[in-house]
């Protein structure tokens, strides 16, 4: 079905899911080879608008449209007039005027994608808001586990750290739980905060989230959107979550070590791990620039 914006991974289905992985499979030969880049989009324009700091998603993004062959931009926020007090939907009817078909949103508010959504003619992505949802995080993630087991049906997914405060936690699960996975969340008690309302499994135990994984995603913890002490360090966090190759042993034994990045080393997993056999965060990235391709594809098709 073609949407004008992708908000939520809530708003799709099984089959659109898939639809996008099949896509996203033939974008990334366009990613590996540069000479099968087909411009499908070519001249359409695209404007990143970051509101949080972004290495992966913003760079994914950029490519993504280049490879398509559409024109895109950056509005760098800590130097717009977002600085001088321009509220949000200002900003958003501001570049709307400009021709853009696309804008690709990160904001630290739930919802500020939706708000824009609402209000631009162009097709809003979001690219995380707060603690809510990060879709196309989700999708590569699914991307990745798709090329490596060839399904997710059944398997068991644990997702280890800052459950509370992660978007991509919360994005993870909708999918995976869509297209059949089971999904375990481990942390502390403070960091598990929110998820329960979902129907989402969760332990304080790591090894027992850990125990027969097909996959160990481990995710970030973000000092940054946390008010309260909700640990006393993060060596002490390192000592009872951090995964190690201790605890993988509890895993399947080809179980896969994710991490949307930034990698906190040594904290959420250990360096030998980040860099080990099992580790596929790199594809993570890889895949992210095929899947953004993808969806870009999926919002502007058939659009001249
Ligand atoms: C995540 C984010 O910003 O939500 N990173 C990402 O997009 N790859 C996770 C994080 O910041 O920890």
């Amino acid at each position: 079905m073609k949407r004008k914006d992708l908000l939520s991974i809530r708003d799709l289905k099984k089959q659109d899911i898939l639809a996008l992985m099949e896509s996203a499979k033939q974008m990334k030969t366009a990613v590996q080879h540069p000479s099968k880049r087909e411009f499908l989009h070519l001249n359409q324009a695209m404007i990143t608008l970051f509101y949080e700091n972004s290495t992966r998603t913003k760079a994914s993004f950029t490519l993504a449209g280049k490879y398509l062959g559409m024109h895109t931009t950056d509005l760098a926020v800590s130097t717009s007039s977002v600085q001088k007090g321009e509220c949000l939907l200002d900003t958003g009817k501001t570049l709307d005027q400009m021709g853009i078909q696309v804008v690709v949103v990160r904001h630290n508010h739930t919802g500020a994608p939706h708000l824009l959504a609402e209000n631009m003619g162009a097709h809003v992505i979001n690219a995380g808001d707060g603690s809510n949802e990060h879709p196309t995080q989700a999708l590569l993630d699914l991307f990745t586990m798709l090329e490596q087991r060839g399904s997710v049906e059944g398997k068991k997914v644990a997702i280890v750290g800052d459950i509370a405060h992660s978007r991509v936690a919360r994005s993870n699960f909708f999918c995976l739980q869509e297209m059949g996975a089971h999904v375990v969340f481990a942390g502390p008690e403070t960091l598990l905060g929110g998820v329960h309302q979902l129907g989402a499994k969760t332990t304080t135990d790591v090894r027992e989230a850990v125990a027969d994984a097909d996959v160990v995603m481990a995710l970030r913890i973000q000092l940054e959107r946390q008010k309260a002490n909700n640990f006393p360090s993060l060596a002490e966090y390192q000592e009872f979550f951090g995964i190690t190759e201790d605890l993988m042993r509890y895993a399947k034994k080809d179980a896969l070590i994710m991490h949307p990045g930034p990698v906190n080393r040594g904290v959420e997993l250990t360096n030998s791990l980040v860099d080990g056999q099992s580790s596929v965060i790199l594809q993570q990235v890889q895949n992210g620039v095929a899947v953004r391709m993808a969806i870009l594809n999926s919002l502007l098709e058939g659009e001249a």
